[in-house]
C-alpha cells in the first residue's frame, strides 16, 4: 500500500528586512507581537532545509506567506518557495495578510515607521502564486474576489483540497459562497467516486479551537455548519492556519459524520511547529515537531527564543509600565493604544505593574480568595506552591495558548488545578450576586467560556494537539 508524507505549514508571515527589522520603532513592532518578523526569513530557510533533507513527498502552506502583503516580502519568498518547489512540490494558499486587506503594510527607519509601502492587491496575487502545483491540478473554482481554490492529485489515492476563503462567505466575512461550497462537496464526491481520499486546507477556522471568546472571530461565516456539511459531504480532515495556535477539535455532524480541524500554529511564532502527515491506507498519522533552531546574521539562535520573544510580549510591557513611563506611553502607542488621563493614571499603573513583577502565587491567592469571599482557589494547593512567583505561571498559561498546551504537561498538577479555579471563579462570583436568573444567564455564558478555557489549556479534552491519528 502506497504511502505518502506531507509537511504542513502556516503563517510564516515573511518580512522583507528591506522594509527595516532595526531601530526603535521596529523593536517596539516587534515587542508587543508573537511573530519573530526580522529573523522570519531565516526561520523559513531552516524548516526548507530541514524539509529538503527529509522523506516528505510535498509541502503544503496555509496562508499568510507574507507580514502583510508587501511587495518586496512577496517577492522575496516567491524566491524562497521556487527553490523549495524545485525539491519537494509546494501547494500554497494565499490570504488576507497577503493582499494588504486591512492597509497595515508597514517599514521601519530609526524612530519613525513609514506606511508607504508597496503592496500587492487582490488582483496580482493568483498570478503570483498559481504555478505552485500546476502539474497536479484536477479542478479550480474562481472565487468572486478572484482567488483560486484548486484540488491537487497528491497520489494514486490522495488528494487536497487547498480553498481560499477570504472574503466570500455571507457578508464579506471569510468563508464560502453557496456555488463555492457546492463545488467543494462536488469534488469531495467525485474524489469518492474516483477511489481517492481527500484531505483539505484553509487559512481560516471552521471550528472555534480553544473556544468562541478567543476563537470565536476568527472562524469562517456559519463555520460549525459548513463543518457538518463538509463532513456529510465525507471530508474528514481540515488544517487551518490563522489564529497561530496549536489545536486539534473535532466535531460530529447531526448525521453522525465526524470531520477534525488541526489548527496549526505559525511558523515564526513560538513554538515554530511543523506539521508531518502520513498517510497509508485510509488511516492519516500527524505528528508536530518543533523547529529547533535557526541561524541568522552568523549567530545561531535555540528553539528557546520563540519561547522567549512570545514571553517577553508581556514582559516588555509591565516591565516599562513598572520603570518608565514614557517607554510605555511608547509601546502602547506602537500597538494603537491611548489611555486617557495617562499622566494621571501613571503612579497606579507603575504601583500595579511592579506588584504583578513581585507578586508570589500564595499573596495572590489569599487577595483572590479574600475578594471573593472564598471562592478563587483551594487553599491547600495555593500554600504548596506559595513561594512560587505568579508571573511565570502566567506566562506559562499565555505559551499554553499557542502550543496546545504542550507546556503544560510539565506544569504542576497544583498550578494547573489553580489555574482551573480561577477561570471558574468569575462564574462563582456571578452566582453569588443578588440579581435576577435572566441577567445572572446572560453574564454566565460569558463567565463560563473563560472557565472552560481555563481547563482545556490545563487539561486538553480533545485529541492530542501533537500527535493524532484520524481515519479518513
Ligand atoms: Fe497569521
Ligand atoms: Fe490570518
Amino acid at each position: 500500500m502506497a504511502v505518502f508524507k506531507a509537511a504542513f505549514l502556516a503563517d510564516i508571515h515573511y518580512f522583507s528586512p528591506t522594509l527595516g527589522t532595526k531601530g526603535r520603532a521596529y523593536e517596539l513592532r516587534s515587542g508587543s507581537d508573537q511573530k519573530c518578523l526580522a529573523e522570519s526569513g531565516a526561520v523559513f530557510d531552516a524548516a526548507a532545509k530541514r524539509l529538503c533533507d527529509s522523506d516528505v513527498d510535498c509541502v503544503c502552506i496555509a496562508g499568510d506567506v507574507t507580514n502583510d502583503g508587501e511587495r518586496a516580502s512577496h517577492d522575496e519568498m516567491l524566491a524562497k518557495l521556487n527553490a523549495l518547489n524545485e525539491k519537494k512540490p509546494v501547494y500554497v494558499i494565499t490570504s488576507t495578510h497577503d493582499w494588504c486587506s486591512d492597509g497595515r503594510a508597514r517599514r521601519y527607519e530609526g524612530n519613525e515607521t513609514f506606511w508607504d509601502v508597496p503592496s500587492y492587491s487582490a488582483e496580482d496575487l493568483p498570478g503570483l502564486y498559481d504555478h505552485f502545483g500546476k502539474d497536479a491540478e484536477l479542478a479550480r473554482f474562481t472565487t468572486s474576489k478572484g482567488f483560486a481554490s484548486r484540488v491537487f492529485r497528491l497520489s494514486d489515492d490522495l488528494r487536497l483540497i487547498a480553498v481560499n476563503d477570504d472574503c466570500d462567505g455571507e457578508g464579506g466575512k471569510s468563508g464560502y459562497s453557496e456555488a463555492h461550497l457546492a463545488w467543494m462537496k462536488e469534488q469531495l464526491r467525485q474524489a469518492k467516486a474516483d477511489g481517492a481520499y481527500m484531505i483539505a486546507m484553509e487559512h481560516h477556522l471552521l471550528l472555534p479551537g480553544i473556544g468562541k471568546l478567543i476563537n470565536g472571530g476568527q472562524m469562517i461565516a456559519n463555520g460549525e455548519a459548513v463543518a457538518a456539511e463538509l463532513a456529510d459531504a465525507g471530508l474528514r480532515l481540515m488544517f487551518v492556519g490563522h489564529s497561530h495556535m496549536m489545536r486539534t477539535t473535532e466535531i460530529v455532524s447531526p448525521a453522525g459524520n465526524k470531520l477534525t480541524q488541526v489548527n496549526l500554529g505559525s511558523l515564526t511564532g513560538y513554538p515554530a511547529p511543523i506539521l508531518y502527515l502520513t498517510v497509508e491506507g485510509g488511516k492519516a498519522e500527524l505528528r508536530t515537531d518543533f523547529l529547533d533552531g535557526f541561524d541568522y546574521e552568523g549567530k545561531h539562535y535555540g528553539a528557546d527564543f520563540f519561547k522567549t520573544h512570545t514571553a517577553d510580549v508581556l514582559y516588555n510591557l509591565l516591565n516599562a509600565a513598572a520603570a518608565d513611563k514614557e517607554d510605555l506611553r511608547e509601546r502602547l502607542g506602537a500597538d494603537g493604544i491611548k489611555i486617557p488621563k495617562y499622566d494621571t493614571l501613571y503612579p497606579v499603573i507603575r504601583k500595579a505593574a511592579k506588584k504583578a513583577l513581585t507578586i508570589k502565587v500564595g499573596a495572590a491567592g489569599r487577595l483572590l480568595n479574600t475578594l471573593t469571599l472564598g471562592k478563587g482557589a483551594d487553599k491547600r494547593d495555593i500554600k504548596a506552591v506559595k513561594d512560587d512567583l505568579l508571573l511565570p505561571h502566567i506566562i506559562d498559561d499565555f505559551l499554553n495558548v499557542f502550543d496546545g498546551s504542550y507546556l503544560a504537561r510539565t506544569q504542576k498538577e497544583e498550578v494547573k488545578r489553580i489555574t482551573v479555579s480561577v477561570g471558574h471563579c468569575a462564574s462563582k462570583v456571578v452566582d453569588g450576586l443578588p440579581i435576577g436568573k435572566a441577567k445572572k444567564e446572560k453574564i454566565r455564558r460569558t463567565t463560563d467560556q473563560i472557565g472552560a478555557i481555563a481547563q482545556e489549556l490545563m487539561y486538553p479534552s480533545g485529541p492530542d494537539n501533537k500527535d493524532c491519528t484520524v481515519a479518513l
